[in-house]
């Protein structure tokens, strides 16, 4: 049953101004969306597609406190490296803007106005967390305490990020002030909540009966949500970053950034175009939400809730929501720089734009979680991207260069094999199209390089550059086919690697197909004049792969040494205790592995008083050449121990370091050996 809709209206979620753009963001919302959106018009179709930054909100009043710089200034500074970066990658929303702006204030004040006068929501007051010292209530991530579900530390007030619950500050076990570690009181305070459960119905009928087709993972968390019954949510905060609330006697509150944001969508739109109301408020318009699965409920049952409560929008089609992309095994994270961010991309591989695209749109995360690696990136870009397309069109470019001076050359009658080779291409256009129109666009990417496949496989078995000696006619076949399936490339790929595309165009001299044009073979005409072949994709060698992997493998050591806790003082002990212990400088004399034991050194060590054997539980950390000739500190008057029949007859002193490294504790200039420590 599917509908004929006469526009398309696509939005992506709006990244939050907190921070650059990671490839968890990438794959899960903006490179989906961008393939759908230059899908559609590439069939011509009437589409825009709106994004923006998130400006609002506490994490990014956190983020400004952190830096001691104002609000304002860090979504200036995320809102231009998010921008741009989008830009550079190809991501061609029609507008990109910011929930700061002007228009979108008016716009979500005018939204909340009206809701509030049409009685739509609940006013009511309640004790919230407040903290004294800091003379603020606590909303949201202001607050921290022990996860109620699964005993982590650190939860916020709205959510867990370790085991992903939602939460509400009472929830929270322990809570405290992230303003200034108090723990916070109750307060009264007055909120507007909008009535959740007056949609319920609305939104069962509308989602659980009506839109089965939605992906599973969507349609599963909706089902759970609904069926655990929905209540009241406050759609305000106490708080001095945001759009105020638009009424009298609400001084010091704004509107909750769930509430606003979405409404961006729209305000983005109105700055698009003065005809933004079609697109709105029409029932011919498809209105599709590309998110990440964290921003499911918001999209399926906040937001829709909100537009059926002002009457005067539509809902959307379908919220294709992906999971989330892991890097190298472990979760992507923000705080921790647990990521690949895109404008750092942008410099270490420049050119390098649609590997990204396809590599990433090639392990999205539709339907579980994935993992991106490096070696699988350089994978797809050496055995994909250089081995099969690259090659392919490089080819058949080349050989049209050496054999017809660059000049299409004429199609003559075509064998059962060039037909075969001509049905496949075309049964794959359909494939590709369904794909893409229900969001599988890991499979889409598949049978768009599938042209290239075929095209690769179409040269190899014809082998017209044996040919050329004995059928000259016929290489010229060969060849305009070889030519028209890579004028099809261009089109079949645009979606996804854009850049690629134009630079195909580019070397075949012709301007851009439409998307009808797919699957035809006289896209280019004989006679026509190719351009200059050049090499679409280049090999990306194993010490690239390297810098990237030793950057992270820094990041995770940096990242442990920061978890580690220092292990609490143990009970008091006297001088006297103290005293008892003989600690002498000594040099270690000669050290060798002991026969059979994978961590015992035998150390012959010299005291100053004499020379002694030390069995030390070190042969992991330190090779026997490393320690000869070393100063170090030994307690000398240990009892006696023996070690696989050898005796040992001290201790020598180390450190170990958060990351389980030991470190010789040494003098810090040459000491004589037997002197004092103490
Ligand atoms: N900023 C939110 C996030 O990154 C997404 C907001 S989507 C919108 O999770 F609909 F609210 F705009
Ligand atoms: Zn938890």
């Amino acid at each position: 049953m599917s509908k004929d809709f006469k526009r398309y209206l696509i939005t992506s979620a709006l990244p939050y101004a907190n921070g650059p753009v990671h490839i968890g963001h990438l794959a899960g919302v903006y490179i989906p969306s961008d393939i759908y959106t230059r899908y559609l018009r590439l069939r011509g179709r009437d589409v825009i597609s709106v994004c923006g930054s998130d400006e609002h909100g506490v994490p990014i009043t956190i983020k400004a406190k952190k830096e001691g710089i104002t609000p304002q200034q860090v979504v200036d500074r995320y809102h231009a490296i998010i921008k741009d970066s989008f830009e550079k990658l190809g991501i061609s929303f029609d507008i990109y803007s910011r929930t700061s702006s002007p228009v979108h204030a008016e716009t979500a004040s005018a939204f909340f106005r009206k809701l509030y006068d049409e009685g739509k929501f609940v006013e009511q007051t309640t004790e919230q967390f407040y903290d004294e010292e800091a003379k603020s209530f606590l909303a949201d991530r202001y607050i921290v305490g022990t996860c109620p579900k699964c005993g982590a530390e650190g939860a916020y007030g709205d959510q867990c990020e370790v085991c992903g619950s939602t939460l509400s500050p009472d929830e929270l076990v322990n809570p405290r002030s992230t303003l200034s570690g108090a723990t916070p009181v109750k307060r009264e305070t007055k909120h507007w909540y909008l009535p959740l459960d007056k949609y319920e119905q609305m939104l069962r009928e509308w989602i659980l009966e009506g839109h089965k087709e939605w992906k599973s993972n969507v349609y599963g968390q909706c089902k759970s949500w609904l069926d655990g019954g929905l209540m009241p949510r406050a759609v305000s905060r106490d708080l001095d970053w945001g759009i105020p609330v638009p009424v009298e006697g609400a001084e010091g509150k704004v509107l909750y950034v769930w509430f606003d944001a979405p409404i961006g969508y729209i305000s983005a739109t109105k700055e698009l175009t003065p005809d933004w109301e079609k697109y709105w408020k029409s029932e011919d318009t498809k209105l599709v939400h590309f998110i990440g699965k964290d921003n499911i409920v918001f999209h399926c049952i906040v937001f829709p809730s909100m537009l059926k409560a002002h009457g005067e929008y539509i809902l959307p089609e379908n919220v294709p929501s992906n999971e989330f992309l892991n890097l190298e095994g472990n979760k992507i994270s923000t705080s921790k720089n647990w990521a690949v961010w895109l404008h750092e991309y942008l410099v270490d591989f420049p050119g390098k734009e649609d590997v990204l695209r396809y590599a990433l749109c090639a392990t999205a995360p539709e339907t579980k979680d994935n993992d991106f690696t490096w070696k699988d990136y350089q994978a797809r870009n050496n055995n994909e991207l250089v081995a099969v397309l690259g090659n392919f069109v490089n080819r058949a470019l080349v050989l049209t260069k050496k054999y017809y001076d660059g000049e299409v050359p004429a199609c003559g009658e075509l064998t059962d094999y060039d037909r075969d080779t001509i049905a496949e291409l075309s049964s794959i256009k359909a494939s590709l199209e369904s794909n893409i129109e229900n969001y599988r666009f890991r499979e889409a990417l598949k049978d768009a390089m599938n042209f290239a496949r075929i095209g690769n496989k179409y040269l190899a078995d014809s082998e017209p550059w044996k040919l050329v000696k004995t059928d000259a006619e016929r290489v010229k076949t060969i060849l305009n086919i070889a030519l028209q399936i890579t004028a099809n490339i261009a089109v079949a790929i645009e979606p996804f690697m854009p850049f690629s595309a134009a630079k195909i165009l580019n070397m075949l001299a012709c301007e851009k197909f439409g998307w009808e044009r797919l699957g035809a073979m006289d896209l280019l005409a004989a006679g026509h004049h190719i351009g200059e072949p050049s090499l679409l994709f280049e090999k990306i060698e194993d010490d690239v792969i390297q810098k990237q992997l030793d950057r992270l493998e820094e990041i995770a050591k940096q990242n442990k040494a920061a978890e580690v806790k220092a292990e609490p003082q143990k009970a008091e002990c006297s001088f006297d205790d103290f005293q008892k212990m003989d600690i002498r400088v000594s040099t270690i004399l000669e050290a060798e592995k002991l026969p059979k034991t994978k961590k015992l050194l035998k150390l012959t060590i010299d005291t100053g008083i004499d020379k002694r054997t030390i069995v030390s539980g070190i042969a992991e950390h330190f090779s026997p050449e490393e320690l000869v000739g070393k100063q170090v500190l030994v307690l000398v008057n240990l009892a006696p121990r023996d070690f696989k029949g050898i005796t040992s007859q001290g201790m020598i002193l180390m450190a170990e370091d958060a990351t389980g490294a030991l470190r010789l504790l040494q003098p810090n200039e040459k000491t004589n050996n037997g002197a004092m420590v103490g």
